[in-house]
């Protein structure tokens, strides 16, 4: 078995320490981030160590090794290049934004420059429909690219520069980005100093903010009058429901305003 690094075992111990005693398998997830941050993925030696390290059988970490995407199989470069090309991507360019950092990377999905340093995958929904589309490098998200933009970024990568992402703290490497998912706090100051949430995510509280609406005057839920699909259930079909009224947007009473 592959020794981990003094260090390594040092943080699995913290790691353990942070759960209840006897519940020490739950250290798991941060544990498998932690050896993917020293190997650049879980590999036999990595499962093995977790599995000797948590009393649980190398099976049982294969089992969550391999159901995870963020446990990596192969070796991954010191970036992870994540094109979202689920629906909402997709419908805006996602697909072509793929092809051409592929095209310009010279690799496909699950695959490694040749110089070891960049990885690029397809990813599914990256959880920021309301910026596709989306790619994010080792985690850090790049809001509404397109083909260009995203190939302009890759560039800046194999330049050994690290593009600001749009949201978030400056960009790590895929090690530094593991290590925090083991749970180990960024220690640069600028790591929690960049811009979090974007006017997209909170189109509906000020539309809300707009009409005046309060969850406090929402109208009685919906399902409590919705019909039964016919063919199910046993009584007879509820009247259809009423429709609920909309009021329009009144920025005239947006706060400030
Ligand atoms: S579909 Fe791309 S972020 Fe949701």
């Amino acid at each position: 078995m592959m020794a981990f690094s003094p260090e390594t075992h040092a943080a699995a111990a913290e790691i353990i320490a942070r759960y209840p005693a006897g519940r020490s398998r739950s250290a798991l997830l941060p544990l498998l981030h932690l050896v993917q941050a020293e190997q650049g993925s879980v590999t036999t030696e990595g499962v093995t160590f977790c599995a000797d390290t948590l009393g649980i059988t190398q099976a049982e970490v294969g089992a969550v090794a391999t159901f995870y995407t963020m446990y990596k199989r192969r070796p991954v470069g010191d970036y992870l290049v994540s094109v979202c090309t689920n629906l909402s991507c997709a419908l805006l360019g996602g697909d072509e934004v793929f092809a051409r950092v592929a095209e310009r990377l010279g690799v496909g999905h699950d695959e490694t420059t040749p110089d070891g340093s960049i990885t690029l995958e397809h990813a599914e929904c990256l959880a920021a429909c309301d910026y596709a589309p989306v790619m994010t490098v080792n985690y850090e998200f790049y809001d509404q690219v397109d083909p260009d933009s995203a190939v302009a970024i890759v560039e800046g990568l194999q330049a050994g520069e690290r593009p600001a992402p749009t949201r978030g703290g400056p960009l790590c490497s895929f090690a530094e980005t593991s290590r925090q998912l083991a749970g180990f706090a960024d220690e640069r100051p600028a790591g929690v100093a960049g811009p979090g949430v974007g006017e997209p995510s909170v189109a509906g509280l000020l539309l809300a903010e707009a009409a005046g609406w309060r969850a406090d005057q929402a109208p009685a839920p919906l399902v409590a009058a919705t019909p039964p699909v016919a063919g199910q259930g046993t009584g007879p079909a509820a009247p259809a429901a009423a429709p609920v009224p909309v009021p329009a947007p009144a920025s005239s009473e947006r706060k400030g305003n």
